[in-house]
């Protein structure tokens, strides 16, 4: 028996100013008719029963994730959690686990993202299912893409022994790594990039939790004497990757077979958007004279852009972000910034 916990609580910052504390990245159509959140959960739901599907979001949240999910699945109001404040990825993953071993102790937990665009869903559900046989070996299962470019934004895993055909051993982890770390890792063929996807027994996960995160784990025992829910805000800030993944042995990853792309920036927007004659990708109200390869989009009033090549410019209502091509990344420091200046 195996459960999907699906993470829709991040709040997508390298989109801004179109995602936001209050519409992140996954509670958005990029893509199609459906969020990113209503896709994640159609595609999970090619593979697991409702009952066995949990979504964890925080109290901001909640109820947006809830409408949006009604809208493809009725009755799964209840498979929606909820978190008091976000407290990154491993306090909400134990928030699901709870549910997980409570249906079953020895059932196996899938972790997936919200935000990610996928191609190919019936690769994804066979590399899931190929996943859920190693896991069954006592195996921590990650699932990693073949890179294409030196991306900052990921997460890589370092390959190992091969296992068979489509896995292999890990031999480390090392999160958003420098450009110079990435082109190399690119070069030597040495390395995936993390789809932050991961497999593996519940109760093979709890262990490592109690190993590595003593404090996480004394909360989560209380369990029965107190709801999860309480004592929430005081949990620290980790992810699963720091907080558990980068500590354990016993991981293999799965080379993805399906199409994967984490849109974390406006530069994968543009890649994915359809352009026009003039390679640009233009959204909205906006008016472009000679510009080029660039993403226009405005969704509060006229845009008017003239002679720029290789920009970003992003309008919204109340903010606006222009910015090269080549310095996407940075727009997380933008919202980190204007953030600190409250
Ligand atoms: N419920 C909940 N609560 N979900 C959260 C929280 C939280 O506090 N924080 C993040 N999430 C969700 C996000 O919405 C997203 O779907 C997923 O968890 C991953 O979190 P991100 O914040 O997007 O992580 P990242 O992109 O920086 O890095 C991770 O994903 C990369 C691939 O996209 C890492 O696993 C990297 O190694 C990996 O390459
Ligand atoms: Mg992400």
């Amino acid at each position: 028996e195996c459960h999907a916990i699906i993470l829709a609580g991040g709040s997508g910052t390298r989109l801004w100013p179109l995602s936001r504390n209050l519409l992140p990245k996954q509670l958005l159509v990029l893509d199609g008719e459906q969020t990113l959140l209503q896709q994640s959960v159609a595609r999970v739901l090619e593979l697991f029963d409702p009952e066995k599907i949990w979504v964890v979001t925080n109290d901001e949240h909640v109820f947006e994730v809830r409408k949006q999910i009604a809208e493809i699945c009725p009755n799964m109001e209840t498979q929606v959690l909820s978190e008091p404040v976000g407290r990154n990825t491993l306090p909400a993953i134990m928030l699901g686990l709870d549910k997980v071993v409570e249906a079953n102790p020895r059932a196996q937990a899938a972790i997936f993202p919200s935000d990610h665009l996928i191609g190919n869903c019936q690769a994804w559900g066979e590399d899931i299912v190929q996943a859920s046989c190693l896991a069954a070996e006592k195996l921590f299962v990650t699932f990693g893409v073949k890179p294409r470019t030196p991306e900052t934004g990921y997460g890589y895993i370092t390959l190992g022994k091969k296992i068979c055909d489509d896995a292999f051993a890990v031999d480390g982890f090392v999160e958003k790594p420098g450009l110079e770390k990435a082109e190399a890792f690119l070069r030597e063929g040495s390395h995936f990039w993390n789809s932050g996807m991961f497999l593996f027994r519940a109760k093979d996960f709890l262990t490592q939790v109690a190993k590595f995160q003593p404090d996480l784990w004394d909360w989560w025992m209380e369990r029965d004497q107190t709801s999860l829910v309480q004592g929430y805000r005081e949990l620290p800030n980790i992810s699963v990757d720091y907080g558990v993944v980068e500590k354990i042995d016993n991981i293999a990853v799965v080379r993805a077979q399906f199409d994967w792309d984490d849109l974390g920036s406006w530069e994968a927007l543009y890649r994915i958007g359809e352009k026009d004659q003039n390679g640009n990708v233009i959204q909205g109200d906006v008016l472009a004279m000679d510009c080029h390869n660039s993403l226009l989009i405005s969704e509060g009033g006229k845009l008017a852009v003239v002679g720029v090549e290789n920009m970003i410019m992003v309008q919204t209502r109340d903010a606006t972000l222009s910015c090269p091509m080549e310095h996407v990344q940075s727009v997380r420091d933008v919202v980190a910034t204007l953030k600190a200046e409250g």
